[in-house]
């Protein structure tokens, strides 16, 4: 069975608490925070503020995702909010180990995201170091892309790698993930489906998360 985390990015804003209970009552397993500064990515999604009010309501693991240039300004303000997960990019983390570190020593998850661009190998010494991959399927700032399908190799790549080195890393997706190519990327190694359109955009929510964790 899959760990599901649905995209809060993808939800209606105006009823966040609504869509946030949907979730609550729901089989997934983690809520998928998506904070993006407007540098890294093009877009500019939500920040601390908007997470703490998320967790006052939500049951689920609060899996935060930035998207932002020096993301190590920030951890304690997202620990602070709420965060239980907090993935950083590759991208953007001239320091990475110590920022891995950082995050590990206030008692949180530490994940490492990496582009589509980005090969599995740029992982190899700092794999060991880490709780989840963030593997991006998309280029990440926007909900509702296409699936990029080379990435099926780099999650068998990043498979053999964490095996190799000993991680414990969960491989984690994120972007363009569907009903349809959901059981294909779990076959290929992935523990984690992030899904923001799959889930908010469907007419039964519930029952498209409970299709998700099958796959
Ligand atoms: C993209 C974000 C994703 C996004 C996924 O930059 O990191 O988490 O919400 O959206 P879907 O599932 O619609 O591709
Ligand atoms: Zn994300």
């Amino acid at each position: 069975m899959a760990i599901v985390a649905p995209s809060l990015l993808a939800a209606d804003f105006l009823h966040l608490q609504t869509e946030v209970e949907m979730v609550n009552e729901s089989a997934a397993d983690w809520l998928h925070l998506d904070v993006m500064d407007g540098q890294f990515v093009p877009n500019i999604s939500f920040g601390p503020m908007v997470i703490e009010f998320v967790k006052k309501v939500t049951k689920k693991v609060c899996d935060v995702h930035l998207m932002i240039e020096e993301p190590s300004r920030y951890f304690e303000q997202f620990k602070n909010a709420g965060a239980d997960h907090i993935n950083i990019h590759i991208e953007t983390c001239p320091r990475l180990h110590q920022d891995i570190q950082q995050i590990k020593a206030m008692g949180l998850k530490a994940g490492v995201a990496i582009n589509p661009h980005n090969p599995a190998s740029l992982l190899s010494d700092i794999i060991a170091d880490v709780d989840i991959v963030l593997v991006m399927s998309v280029n990440p700032g926007f909900g509702g892309q296409k699936f990029i399908p080379n990435i099926l190799n780099k999650i068998r790549e990043i498979k053999k790698l964490i095996a190799e080195k000993g991680s414990h890393a969960l491989i984690n997706i994120d972007g363009g993930v569907t009903l349809d190519n959901a059981a294909e990327i779990t076959g290929a190694g992935a523990d984690v489906l992030v899904a923001g359109s799959t889930v908010f955009g469907a007419k039964d929510p519930l029952e498209a998360i409970r299709l998700l964790k099958k796959a």
